[in-house]
C-alpha cells in the first residue's frame, strides 16, 4: 500500500490508505478516540474505534507521537465536516496503529505564533519551535522565493555558481571569522563576508551573468536585522550600466511580490545620497505613507554616494561601500569618465569623489547594495593607498585580482541582496531569526547547540594555537 499525504485522503473515499506523521490532538469520547494527524501538507482526522485493535493503543497517544496508521477513508457525518481544511469532509477509521516514536511533554508551545516565548527557549529548542505553523509558512515562503529567483534569473542566462566558504578576508567593513590551517600553521582562512572577489573574478573568466544564493559571515554587533551568518542573492553582470541593474531588480522584487504578496501596494522611487541626507536625514528613508499599514511596501534606490568617508577615530579613510567600487568624478555637475582625471583626483580629493553605488532601501531597511565597479587595475591600486594600505599589503592582499584585470577585464558591475531582510519584511516579522531555520541568538550564539564552544587541547595543538590566558 503506497503511503498517502494526509490531506489528500479525499481522493481515497471507500479506500484503504497508509498515512504516516504526527499526532497532534486527540479526543476520547469513550468508545471512539478522534485525533489529528499532521504530515508536510497538512491534518486529516482519524477515528479509533472500540472494537478494533488498534483502539487500547490509541488511549496512549501523547500530543506529537509518531505513528504510522493505516485505515478506510469515510466521509465524516454531516455536521462534523469541517470546510475550513482541505481533508475536512473525510475520515480515516483506522484498524492499523503502530507508535514509532513516543513524545514526552513538549518543553514549550508550540501552538499560536510563539512570539511571547523567550528567546531562550525558542532557540533552545529550536526544532520544535519549528513546528509551529507560523515558522513552518516562513521557511516554505523562503524555499519558494528561492525557486522563483532562480527561475526567474536562469531565463535571462544568468548561471549559479557557488564560490568558496574557506576563503580570504575581503574588505567589507565588518571583522571577519577566522579559520586557521592545520597544514599551514600560523595562516588562516576567512569566512567570506560576501563572495565579491570572486564574482568579479568570474566576470574575467567570462561568464558575464553570475548568481548565487549563499551564505555570508560577519563578526558584527548583531541587531534584529543582523546575524553573523546571512543569505546574500549575490548577483554580478558583466557590460551592465547602472540603470539596467536598478531596472532587472525592480522587475525581479515586483514580480516576486506580485506572485506571492499580490495584496501588498508596491512603489520604488530613487533618490540621490545627497537629496536623501537633506530631505531624510538618513541614506535609509522609510518613504511609507502610512507607517502602519503591513500591506505597504515603499523601494528607494539610493545612488551617488560619496566613495569615502574620514574615520575620525582611525584617522583614515574608509569607503562607504567597498574599494571595488569604481569611483565617480564629477565636475560643474557633469561625470568626468577620463581615468586620469579620476587618478588625480584620488591623489588629490579623495574627499571629492562620489561612487557608482546603489543601495535598495525598503520600508527604512537597508535589504541591498551593490556598485559599478573599478576594472582598473590603476584606480583600484590607488583606491587601497588612499584607504591607507601599502605597497607590501595590497601585493599581499589582493594581487590575484589586480593580476586578473592584465588579462582582459569586462566593465562590470552587480548588487547583493540581504534575503533574510527582504523576507522578514515580506512576513511582516519584526527581525530576521523569524526567516531563518537556525539563527544565533542575540548575543551571537547557538542556543540548541551551545557553540562557539571549547575544543580539546590535541584540537588547538593541531593547529599550532595556543589560548592566552
Ligand atoms: P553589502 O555589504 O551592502 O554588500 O551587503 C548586501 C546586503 O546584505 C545584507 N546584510 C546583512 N543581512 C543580515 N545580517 C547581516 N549581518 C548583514 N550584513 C549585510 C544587507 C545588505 O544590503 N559584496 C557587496 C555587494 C556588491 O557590491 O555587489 C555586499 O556584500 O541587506
Amino acid at each position: 500500500m503506497q503511503r498517502i499525504f494526509a490531506t489528500k485522503i479525499g481522493n481515497y473515499l471507500g479506500k484503504e490508505v497508509h498515512l504516516f506523521g504526527f499526532i497532534i490532538s486527540r479526543r476520547n469520547h469513550g468508545s471512539v478516540i478522534f485525533a489529528d494527524l499532521k504530515d508536510l501538507t497538512g491534518v486529516c482526522q482519524v477515528v479509533f474505534l472500540k472494537n478494533k485493535n488498534c483502539f487500547k493503543l490509541s488511549k496512549t497517544f501523547n500530543d506529537w507521537d509518531v505513528v504510522e496508521i493505516k485505515g478506510k477513508v469515510n466521509l465524516r457525518p454531516k455536521g462534523n465536516q469541517n470546510p475550513e481544511i482541505e481533508s475536512g469532509s473525510y475520515e480515516v477509521e483506522a484498524d492499523f496503529l503502530k507508535i514509532l516514536s513516543k513524545a514526552e511533554n513538549l518543553p514549550i508551545s508550540v501552538d499560536g505564533d510563539g512570539y511571547q516565548i523567550s528567546e531562550e527557549l525558542r532557540l533552545k529548542y529550536r526544532y520544535l519551535d519549528l513546528r509551529r505553523e507560523r515558522l513552518q509558512k516562513n521557511l516554505k515562503l523562503r524555499h519558494k522565493s528561492f525557486n522563483f529567483i532562480r527561475e526567474y534569473l536562469s531565463k535571462k542566462n544568468f548561471i549559479e555558481i557557488e564560490t568558496p566558504i574557506l576563503s580570504k578576508s575581503t574588505p567589507e567593513g565588518a571583522r571577519d571569522y577566522l579559520i586557521p590551517s592545520r597544514i599551514y600553521p600560523g595562516n588562516f582562512f576567512a569566512l567570506p563576508q560576501s563572495p565579491q572577489q570572486y564574482k568579479q573574478l568570474l566576470m574575467v573568466a567570462g561568464f558575464e551573468k553570475y548568481f548565487q544564493i549563499t551564505h555570508c559571515f560577519r563578526d558584527e554587533d548583531l541587531r534584529g536585522d543582523r546575524q553573523p551568518e546571512f543569505t546574500q542573492l549575490d548577483l554580478e553582470i558583466s557590460f551592465v550600466s547602472q540603470n539596467e541593474i536598478l531596472e532587472l531588480v525592480k522587475d525581479l522584487l515586483s514580480n516576486l511580490i506580485k506572485k506571492f504578496f499580490p495584496e501588498k501596494k508596491v512603489w520604488f522611487s530613487k533618490l540621490s545620497y545627497q537629496e536623501a541626507i537633506k530631505k531624510y536625514h538618513t541614506d535609509k528613508p522609510d518613504l511609507r505613507k502610512n507607517k502602519n499599514d503591513k500591506d505597504e511596501l515603499a523601494f528607494c534606490f539610493i545612488d551617488n554616494f560619496p566613495m569615502f568617508e574620514w574615520d575620525k577615530k582611525e584617522k583614515r579613510y574608509q569607503t562607504l561601500h567597498h574599494p571595488f567600487t569604481m569611483p565617480k568624478l564629477v565636475k560643474n555637475g557633469k561625470i568626468v569618465e577620463d581615468k586620469i582625471e579620476i587618478l588625480n583626483s584620488l591623489k588629490k580629493q579623495p574627499e571629492k569623489l562620489l561612487s557608482w553605488q546603489y543601495d535598495v532601501v525598503l520600508n527604512g531597511e537597508e535589504i541591498g547594495g551593490g556598485s559599478i565597479r573599478s576594472n582598473d587595475a590603476k584606480i583600484l591600486i590607488s583606491v587601497f593607498e588612499v584607504l591607507g594600505y601599502s605597497k607590501k599589503e595590497i601585493n599581499e592582499k589582493f594581487s590575484h585580482l589586480i593580476e586578473a584585470f592584465k588579462y582582459g577585464v569586462p566593465p562590470h558591475g552587480g548588487i547583493a541582496f540581504g534575503v533574510d531582510r527582504i523576507l522578514a519584511i515580506l512576513l511582516n516579522e519584526p527581525s530576521i531569526r523569524e526567516v531563518i531555520a537556525f539563527p544565533k541568538s542575540g548575543k551571537a550564539v547557538d542556543l540548541m547547540t551551545k557553540s562557539p564552544s571549547k575544543v580539546e587541547k590535541e584540537q588547538l595543538n593541531e593547529l599550532y594555537l595556543k589560548l592566552k590566558k
